[in-house]
């Protein structure tokens, strides 16, 4: 508060209270009678009287002030007597103590308080993590964690796969519907003449494939891509070159990954063939022999499985780069950063690390024991969203089934027993397999090395980020969120520069 008070008397004229103000440089005074407090005038009350013809040389403060205000006593708390001034619309408030006139606290006063302690007014908050929050309106899809039930746009995803092609689902993503047989060819014909690698890019590859992992090459492939191809900002261009930019892209990410694969095997690259679907094109490109039907087609499901996935980390963080009006280019630049991450992305080949460091099924429980109570993670196991079985893991434990071997059989033992030992170890936190644990059994049968699991992954959800850039795009508004700031309480005084010793 600001204290002691500026005080006048009811007996004066407005303009000694004018006077007054100006003097103390405040915008009231405190109008009191033997001490105590009779009433506030305030530049408002001023500028009423001077609108309304009357003379401030001979108008008297009584005719103008307002009369018992409210008052606040000196230990109110600053979000009380927040409260109090904002609630009705006041902008000084005397304070009074034992009847008598204190302090007054104006609206500046708590201003000055909100650049240390923001008022609650200003923010709300959220958990951390983010968890549960809604951040934007989306058709593109949803994710019911309590059901274990997701789908892309009216459809669940999961039937999808089990009997459409990764065509039909990116035609459905980027196009609003599913293709009739006309429109599914029409789609393929233009994904077939998009698949070869621009040259500038293919003659760029070796050099970046000799030194970075696969996700790191396409990462910069695709930043050099949008330079490349003059990939224009968001904010600058409408959504049909923005959905040519996406096609081009989503069709030769396969190509760059599986380029970059051979060349770091010291292995010539394997151009695309446009006969064959999307998955199978990959496979092809990746092992350079005719892809087997029965691995291209849990690859590809397994790829319509993880298209998209609400606002998973990559796919907000792409949003968020696109809500700044940036490029395609370096909005999936910043998704795959985000996708390498073990928590997000990274997590299929650890879990098949898992099971080769657990060996054999009698020594699975000790091990899982014994990585709990230390308190590791267990890859592939546990979700943000899902708290009950994760309906991609249901199913690509199907496919694998239906793919078989024996490393089928071990992860299904594997699964059971992590599953019984977080129970017991991690009551209440509802742990299942996730989508990463049957993945990397799935990539591993149908002979993806184990570095390209996350890569594999990256050319699906491309898809899928894609599809939220146009989104995001198409209704923009930037996302700007705000911190809670826990430092050490400013304005601190700087201290003066020390001279060296
Ligand atoms: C996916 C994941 C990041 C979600 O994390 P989250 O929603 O932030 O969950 P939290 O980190 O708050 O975990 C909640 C509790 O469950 C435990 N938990 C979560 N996943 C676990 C796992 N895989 N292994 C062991 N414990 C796990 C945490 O230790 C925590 O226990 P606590 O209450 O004793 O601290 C997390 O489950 C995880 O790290 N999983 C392994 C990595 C993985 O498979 N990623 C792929 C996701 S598709």
């Amino acid at each position: 508060m600001t204290c002691p008070a500026v005080i006048c008397t009811a007996e004066d004229t407005l303009a000694t209270a004018a006077r007054t103000m100006q003097t103390a440089q405040t915008g009231s005074v405190v109008v009191t009678d033997d001490d105590k407090v009779a009433g506030i005038l305030t530049e408002r009350d001023l500028l009423r009287a001077v609108a309304a013809g009357g003379d401030p040389a001979s108008e008297l403060v009584r005719r103008w002030m307002t009369a018992r205000p409210d008052v606040l006593e000196p230990d109110e708390r600053v979000d009380r007597a927040w409260e109090s001034l904002t609630s009705h619309r006041y902008r000084h408030l005397p304070v009074v103590e034992d009847g008598r006139c204190v302090g007054v606290v104006s609206l500046r006063d708590l201003v000055g308080v909100a650049r240390i302690r923001p008022a609650a007014e200003t923010s709300a908050d959220v958990p951390a993590g983010l968890e549960g929050v809604v951040v934007a309106e989306t058709t593109i899809g949803d994710v019911r964690g309590r059901e274990g039930f997701f789908h892309y746009r009216q459809y669940s995803a999961v039937e999808l796969a089990a009997s459409r092609s990764i065509e039909d689902v990116w035609h459905l993503l980027f196009r609003g519907q599913l293709p009739d047989a006309a429109a599914l060819a029409a789609f393929g014909d233009e994904l077939g003449g998009l698949r070869c690698l621009p040259v500038a890019l293919a003659a760029l590859l070796p050099r970046l494939a000799s030194t970075g992992a696969p996700l790191d090459v396409l990462r910069t492939a695709v930043s050099f891509l949008g330079a490349e191809l003059g990939w224009q900002p968001t904010h600058d261009i409408g959504a049909q070159e923005l959905a040519d930019d996406a096609m081009q892209l989503c069709a030769v990410v396969p190509t760059v990954l599986a380029a970059a694969h051979r060349l770091r095997c010291g292995l010539d690259p394997v151009a695309p063939r446009s006969d064959l679907g999307f998955a199978a094109n990959y496979l092809s490109m990746l092992t350079g022999s005719e892809p087997d039907e029965r691995h291209a087609r849990a690859l590809e499901q397994y790829m319509m499985l993880t298209i998209d996935h609400g606002f998973n980390a990559s796919t907000f963080t792409a949003r968020v780069v696109t809500s700044t009006g940036a490029d395609l280019g370096a909005a999936v630049v910043a998704a795959i950063g985000a996708l390498s991450g073990p928590l997000h992305g990274g997590a299929p080949s650890r879990a098949l690390d898992m099971l080769d460091a657990i060996g054999t099924p009698d020594r699975t429980e000790a091990y899982i024991r014994r990585a709990v109570e230390h308190g590791d993670r267990i890859m592939g196991f546990g979700h943000r969203v899902y708290k009950t079985e994760d309906p991609r893991s249901l199913f690509l434990r199907e496919v694998a089934e239906g793919l078989g071997g024996p490393l089928v059989e071990f992860a299904r033992l594997v699964e059971r027993t992590t599953v019984d030992v977080l129970a017991e170890l991690k009551p209440g936190r509802e742990l299942y397999a996730n989508v990463e644990f049957y993945a990397g059994v799935v990539m591993h049968t149908c002979g993806i090395p184990r570095e390209m699991f996350t890569p594999t992954f990256a050319v699906g959800r491309t898809i899928g980020w894609c599809t939220h850039v146009m989104e995001q795009a198409s209704c923009n508004r930037l996302i700007r969120p705000a911190a809670r700031y826990v430092g050490p309480p400013p304005p601190a005084p700087v201290p003066p520069l020390t001279s060296l010793p």
